[in-house]
């Protein structure tokens, strides 16, 4: 069949429409005019056009439906507006408060609330310009995500291209999840492959979402509900209107959502859905409450973290009883044994549970934990579930009580126990290798020595090369020794897969990475040690008090305890890790490599945290004295934030005292840049 170019435009034109058409009937409405065969006729005939001409494909064209491989790393995208997170409350009262709060600070006595589930899954935001979605984006750290565009593009209940009238420009956010039906095939696949089981539906939702290969992800079939429009404000009163908007550009839209006059509405859709949720094909966690009107929610604004317009209602944990296969023991960091409970595989409130944490041998003990007993497992908002209980009626007899080891279950070490502690520790700290391993996690870490290119697998795999076993060893690796190297790594939680491995560039990053490290400040190169509890707090101040390591070295006890927030225990630890002529030897050596051991910077300049990294703030107006406005500026600068001097879409937050300027004032309003009371930033750092 010979086409002209104008001939083929018009072909796939059409043929779009119709595919968009008919995806929207059999997706959203759940009401197909056509059939699958038929349907599939009409995409092929697609394909076939757009082979021949693939200079007319067009980004929303439903053949990118079908997904292909993507081959690079996600691209890191910032939010326009920080994706926040709300509040939580566990019960009535709490509620009641938080209607109180609310209507008291608007000075009224009614207030209409739209009431919506809380969907488990992953948060995202999707752009459409034109009406044509260009970018999908996960929340990340809440101020920059990965663009999962194309793994977005394979879900279909999210449409390519918008119907109806629509902004030119418009962001939605909404959650991704993973039904249950779906989440249920994945994992009978993945058990049949040998491979180990996503842990709940989020998991797999987010897993699927970082997928490499988009056409993996359009085999989970995943959904899609949405919760908010960014440019509701300008074009709706209400956030009720804007999400039926939703449904008239092509969205699925819930039927779980009501607007409720009154606060005795809203614990009605509650309890509804407390026991409603049970039977919903996908997993809730709770509900959300907003204030309806938008006037009112832009009175209301933004504390730090989250809107004070909306509140989330969490429903109480889920129990389920199972029975104890085994109880295995963890060692961490500092030696510390931890039994945990290996489980016959139950489904608790939508995530199938095999391990929960025993805690500690007092905690087995009171529990009175015997071999193939029926376990009462509890599920909160925390991923890691939790023993509560034993079903002592189900217990057969004789019953063996479960004991805690006498000796370390990794090296082999006589464990031991201090006096009024309740943990049992692995005293070979040298040797061990589940606490070597965890030592070597902690040094990397970002808030200790922050390098970068060791995630997942790769200390694993550096280390039982025997490459890495100390942390001077990670300055002694050279590019020969890396490349090359590889390993499949298994996720625990999630039971991904994958092969870890140093190319050219994974290497030379790892080295540059490893040599940007020795301009680590020296409290953080202390907190990076992990003497016993010496955590990051701790290390800052002792950094800051001695001022170097030999003057921390040689202190006595009494000179340390002088030290604001060192006690007697911190103190015998340092002391103990000092003696230790092993511990000088290997400071030693970090030293000569070229690591901080002193602080070279005026106490002025001392980095106090990182908490406000990646951060940028303006701060506006006047404040108690002419002083403060400068010590909030450098309370930004030292915990790692940045400095603007205008109102741009890059700010974060405004600090704004007294008076500031009108026109400011309205930009950031316009631009939906959160305002801070001095208060409220301080509280950011707190
Ligand atoms: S509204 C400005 N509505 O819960 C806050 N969030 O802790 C906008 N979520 O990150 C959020 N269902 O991923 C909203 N109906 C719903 C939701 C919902 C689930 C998630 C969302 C958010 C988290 C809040």
């Amino acid at each position: 069949m010979y086409m002209t170019l104008e001939e083929a435009q018009k072909k796939i034109d059409d043929l779009t429409q119709q595919i968009h058409r008919h995806n929207y009937q059999y997706y959203v409405l759940d009401n197909p005019l056509i059939s699958d065969y038929d349907f599939d006729m009409l995409l092929n005939e697609l394909i076939a056009v757009e082979k021949e001409f693939p200079s007319l494909v067009l980004p929303d064209s439903p053949t990118q439906r079908v997904g292909g491989e993507i081959t690079k790393q996600f691209k890191q995208v910032r939010h326009s507006n920080p994706m926040l997170s709300l509040a939580n409350t566990y019960n009535e009262a709490e509620l009641e408060e938080f209607d109180k709060r609310t209507k008291s600070a608007l000075a009224l006595d009614e207030l209409e609330y739209v009431c919506e589930l809380k969907y488990d899954g992953v948060a995202i935001s999707l752009t459409y310009e034109n009406g044509v979605l260009t970018q999908a984006v996960t929340r990340g750290d809440g101020l920059t995500g990965d663009d999962v565009t194309a793994n977005v593009k394979t879900i279909r209940s999210i449409p390519l291209r918008l119907q109806g009238d629509y902004p030119d420009r418009i962001e939605l956010r909404g959650e991704i999840i993973m039904p249950h039906a779906s989440f249920s095939a994945l994992n009978e696949e993945k058990e049949t492959a040998g491979e180990l089981p996503f842990a709940n539906p989020r998991n797999a939702a987010s897993g699927s979402l970082k997928l490499q290969n988009s056409a993996e992800t359009a085999r989970r079939n995943l959904d899609c509900f949405l919760y908010f429009v960014s440019s509701g404000h300008s074009l709706y009163k209400t956030h009720y209107e804007s999400i039926l908007a939703l449904s008239v550009w092509g969205f699925k839209i819930s039927p779980h959502i009501a607007v409720c006059k009154n606060m005795g509405e809203v614990f009605d859709f509650i309890n509804q859905w407390e026991i409603g949720r049970k039977t919903l094909p996908f997993d809730t966690d709770g509900c959300v409450i907003k204030v309806n009107q938008y006037r009112l929610q832009e009175m209301l604004g933004f504390t730090a973290k989250n809107p004070r317009w909306a509140i989330a209602y969490k429903y109480k944990a889920e129990r389920a009883l199972t029975a104890l296969n085994e109880v295995s023991y963890q060692v961490g960091r500092t030696g510390v044994v931890t039994p945990v409970a290996n489980l016959h595989p139950v489904l608790l409130a939508g995530s199938m549970v095999k391990r929960a944490s025993l805690h500690n041998a007092d905690f087995m003990a009171e529990m009175d934990v015997c071999t193939g007993d029926m376990l009462y497992v509890e599920k909160g908002g925390e991923i890691i579930p939790k023993i509560v209980g034993v079903d002592k009626s189900q217990r057969k007899h004789p019953a063996i009580p479960v004991s805690f080891p006498a000796h370390c279950p990794a090296c082999g070490a006589l464990l031991i126990r201090n006096e009024g502690e309740a943990a049992y520790y692995c005293p070979n700290t040298k040797q061990c290798p589940p606490q070597l391993k965890a030592g070597l996690e902690h040094f990397i870490s970002r808030k200790a020595m922050n390098i970068e290119g060791l995630g997942e697998g790769k200390i694993d795999l550096l280390f039982e090369k025997g490459l890495v076993r100390n942390f001077t060893d990670f300055y002694k690796l050279s590019y020969t020794d890396l490349l090359g190297l590889e390993r499949l790594y298994v996720n625990e939680n999630d039971g991904t897969e994958r092969l870890v491995s140093f190319r050219e560039k994974t290497a030379q990053n790892l080295l540059d990475a490893i040599q940007k490290s020795k301009q680590t400040p020296f409290d953080r190169v202390l907190f990076a040690l992990g003497i016993r509890y010496v955590g990051e707090n701790s290390a800052k101040k002792l950094a800051l008090h001695f001022r170097n390591i030999d003057k921390l070295m040689t202190a006595t006890h009494d000179q340390l305890i002088t030290v604001d927030d060192i006690g007697d225990r911190i103190a015998e630890s340092i002391l103990s890790y000092f003696a230790d002529a092993f511990h000088v030897e290997n400071i030693d050596e970090l030293r000569s490599f070229g690591l901080q051991f002193q602080l070279n910077d005026d106490p002025e300049q001392l980095v106090l945290s990182d908490k406000l990294q990646g951060l940028t703030f303006l701060v506006s107006g006047t404040f108690s004295t002419p002083e403060r406005r400068k010590e909030i500026e450098r309370l930004i600068e030292r915990h790692g934030g940045k400095k603007s001097s205008s109102v741009t879409k890059q700010l974060s937050f405004i600090v704004a005292g007294a008076n500031m300027g009108p026109s400011k004032l309205e930009k950031a309003v316009q631009l939906g840049i959160p305002l801070l009371s001095e208060q409220e930033f301080l509280q950011l750092l707190s």
